[in-house]
C-alpha cells in the first residue's frame, strides 16, 4: 500500500510517505518554504498545506498521485465541538475545522489527479499514537503509549496501548485541560513565541529555583483515571508578563522552574497510571509536544515504572503526517515497520553537489577523508558547517545538517548563540561517540534522537563545558557507526586528536530561520557566518581559501 501522511491543521505542516508499511521519505514543509514551522497556528491558516514537501515525497519515490491507496489527514472534523462547549476562548474556531472538512479538495487541488475520495480523516492524537508506537523499536511486548499534545479535535492526551499493531484507547482528557497549552500559555508570558519556543523555557528553568511548586500541585494534578485538571493560572501572580524584549529576570526563571517541576510530576503520575491499566508494557511510546520536553523525559525515564521509554523524534504535529500514514497502512491491512532512522528527507548526490559548488565558483577539495577534514579544523576550534547525506525529520540536527564546534573551549557556547543568533542562556547540546557515553555521561543509552538530558560526570565537566548546562546536564546524542559511519569516523578522529570523543552539535541554520535543506542554503549560511569549514558531502571548502583571492 501507498499512503501519503499529512499534517497541516494546526502548525509545523508535514509530509510523509509509507509504502508497505515502511516510512520512505518524510519532511517538514519548512524547509521547502523557509518559514519557520511552516505558518502561525491560527483557524485561517488551517487550510494551507504542505504541497511542496508532500510533492517531494511522491517525486522522490517515483509515485504518482493516482497510485495512493489513500491519504491520511491527521485530523478529524467529524469528532469536534463547538469551541465555547470545549471552554476555548477561539471565536473563529469553528473557521479551522470548516477548513479541515474541505481538505480532500485542497489536497485535490495541490496535488493534480488525486481522487478526493482517497483522503482519509485520522484523529489528530491517534496519529500522534501511532507515530511513537507503531514505529518504536519492537521488543516482541505491547507498548505502552502516551501522547501529551496542546490539542486535537476535543481532547489534549491519549493513553493506550499497541497489542499487534491495534491501539487500544484508555483514556484522552478532554479540552480544555491541556499539559501542552499550559506550557504554551506560559511561553506566551515569559514573552516567548507560543508553539515555538517551548523549548527556551525549559532551558530558563535551570537557572530558577522551582518556589512556586505548592501553588501549581493544586492547580495542576492528575485525576486516578488518567486523566489530569489543569485549573485557571494566574500567571501575574507569580511573575509579571514579560515583552519579547523585556528583561529576564529571577521571578521568571523561577515560574518557568516552578511549572516545569510540577509538569514533570504530572508526566510521571499519568505514566504510572498507564502502566498499571495497560497491563505492565514495559516499553512506553511517546508523542505530542510536550514529548519534546527532553528534562521530563529524562526523569520519567529514571523514575517511572518503564524499563525503556523511547520518543518520536519529530514528536511535535510535524510527525502526525508520519503517525498518520503507519496508522493507514496498518488499517488498510500492512504491518508497519519500525522507524530505523530519520534521514527521512531530501539528498544530493555527491555530482550533484559538485555541480553545485562549481556553479558557486567555490574553491573546493575532496580530501581522502571529509570526516578527518572536518576533525582537524575542530580541533584547531574552527566551527564546521556539517552537510551530509538526507535531511533530517523532526526539530532535531542529528548529524545530516548539523553545525559543530569544539566542547572544551567555554567560550564555545557565546560563539555558537552569537552565529545563530541565540540566547545566551541556552546550551548547545554534544554528540558522543557510543562506546565512550557511559564514561562521561549518566542516564538514556543509546540517545540517537536528542530527546533526553543526562548528567554529564562531574569530572568531565571541565573538559567538555561548552555543553554543559548550568544544571550540570547536556542533551545527548550517541553515535553509532553502524547507522551513522561518516560522524562516528569525525568523532573518532576527533578524539585521536584533541582526547575528547564529544564534539558541540547545533542545528545548521541561523536565527529564526529554518535548518538549511539544500547545498545552496548550506553555502549562504557558510557566506554569511563566521564558519572555518563547509563539509558539503565529501567536499572541503575552507573559509581560509576563499581570504587568498579576497
Ligand atoms: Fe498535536
Amino acid at each position: 500500500m501507498r499512503v501519503l501522511g499529512i499534517n497541516a491543521i494546526f502548525h509545523d505542516p508535514a509530509a510523509a510517505l509509507v509504502v508497505d508499511g515502511t516510512v520512505v521519505a518524510a519532511a517538514e514543509e519548512e524547509r521547502f518554504s523557509r518559514r519557520k514551522h511552516g505558518k502561525r497556528p491560527v483557524p485561517f491558516s488551517a487550510w494551507e498545506l504542505p504541497e511542496l514537501s508532500a510533492a517531494w515525497c511522491l517525486a522522490s519515490a517515483g509515485i504518482d498521485v493516482d497510485n495512493l491507496d489513500a491519504v491520511a489527514y491527521s485530523f478529524d472534523p467529524g469528532l469536534c465541538r463547538d469551541a465555547a462547549d470545549l471552554g476555548l476562548g477561539d471565536p473563529w474556531d469553528w473557521l479551522r475545522v470548516d477548513y479541515a472538512k474541505r481538505a480532500p479538495q485542497f489536497l485535490a487541488a495541490a496535488l493534480p489527479g488525486l481522487d478526493p475520495e482517497k483522503v482519509r480523516f485520522v484523529p489528530h492524537h491517534v496519529a500522534h499514537a501511532a507515530s511513537a508506537g507503531l514505529a518504536a523499536p519492537r521488543a516482541g511486548d505491547d507498548t505502552a503509549v502516551l501522547v501529551l499534545d496542546g490539542r486535537g479535535e476535543v481532547a489534549s492526551h491519549l493513553a493506550g496501548v499497541y497489542r499487534d499493531g491495534r491501539l487500544s484507547a484508555l483514556y484522552s482528557q478532554q479540552l480544555p485541560h491541556s499539559l501542552g497549552l499550559l506550557y504554551e500559555d506560559l511561553t506566551r508570558h515569559l514573552g516567548f513565541l507560543h508553539s515555538s519556543d517551548e523549548y527556551k523555557v525549559m532551558a530558563l528553568a535551570s537557572y530558577g529555583r522551582p518556589r512556586h511548586l505548592g501553588l501549581l500541585r493544586e492547580l495542576v494534578r492528575a485525576t486516578d483515571d488518567g486523566g489530569f485538571r489543569v485549573e485557571r493560572i494566574d500567571w501575574a501572580s507569580m511573575a509579571k508578563a514579560r515583552t519579547a524584549d523585556g528583561e529576564m529576570t529571577e521571578e521568571h526563571a523561577d515560574l518557568a522552574a516552578s511549572v516545569q517541576a510540577r509538569l514533570e510530576e504530572v508526566v510521571l503520575d499519568l505514566s504510572r497510571w498507564l502502566y498499571d491499566a495497560a497491563g505492565g508494557a514495559s516499553t512506553l511510546a511517546m508523542a505530542g509536544g510536550v514529548a519534546l520536553n527532553c528534562v521530563a523525559n529524562a526523569r520519567l525515564a529514571a523514575e517511572g515504572p518503564y524499563r525503556e521509554v523511547w520518543v518520536q523524534p519529530a514528536a511535535g504535529d510535524s510527525g502526525t503526517a508520519l503517525g498518520a500514514a503507519l496508522h493507514m497502512a496498518g488499517t488498510l491491512g500492512d504491518r508497519p515497520t519500525p522507524l530505523a532512522g530519520v534521514d527521512l528527507g531530501r539528498g544530493w548526490s555527491d555530482e550533484e553537489l559538485e555541480a553545485e559548488l562549481r556553479r558557486a565558483a567555490l574553491p573546493y577539495t575532496r580530501p581522502a577523508s571529509i570526516a578527518a577534514e572536518a576533525a582537524r579544523v575542530l580541533a584547531t576550534n574552527g566551527i564546521v558547517a556539517w552537510y551530509q547525506g538526507r535531511s533530517e525529520y523532526g526539530p532535531r540536527a542529528l548529524g545530516h545538517r548539523s553545525l559543530l564546534a569544539h566542547p572544551g573551549d567555554p567560550a564555545t557556547t557565546a560563539r555558537m548563540n552569537d552565529v545563530k543568533g541565540r540566547e545566551q542562556f541556552r546550551p548547545i547540546a554534544p554528540m558522543v561517540r557510543a562506546e565512550r557515553f557511559a564514561e562521561i555521561f549518566e542516564g538514556v543509552f543509546p540517545s540517537p534522537y536528542m530527546l533526553f538530558v543526562h548528567r554529564v560526570k562531574p569530572e568531565w565537566r571541565d573538559r567538555i563545558p561548552a555543553v554543559t548546562h548550568v544544571d550540570g546536564t547536556a542533551r545527548v546524542q550517541t553515535v553509532h557507526a553502524d547507522t551513522e559511519p561518516v560522524v562516528a569516523e569525525m568523532l573518532a578522529e576527533f578524539e585521536r586528536l584533541t582526547g575528547l570523543p564529544v564534539v558541540v552539535n547545533t542545528s545548521l541554520n541561523t536565527a529564526g530561520r529554518p535548518m538549511v535543506d539544500t547545498p545552496r542554503e548550506a553555502m549562504e549560511l557558510f557566506g554569511s557566518a563566521p564558519v572555518d569549514l563547509l563539509a558539503l558531502g565529501p567536499f572541503a571548502v575552507h573559509r581560509r581559501s576563499l581570504a587568498g583571492d579576497w
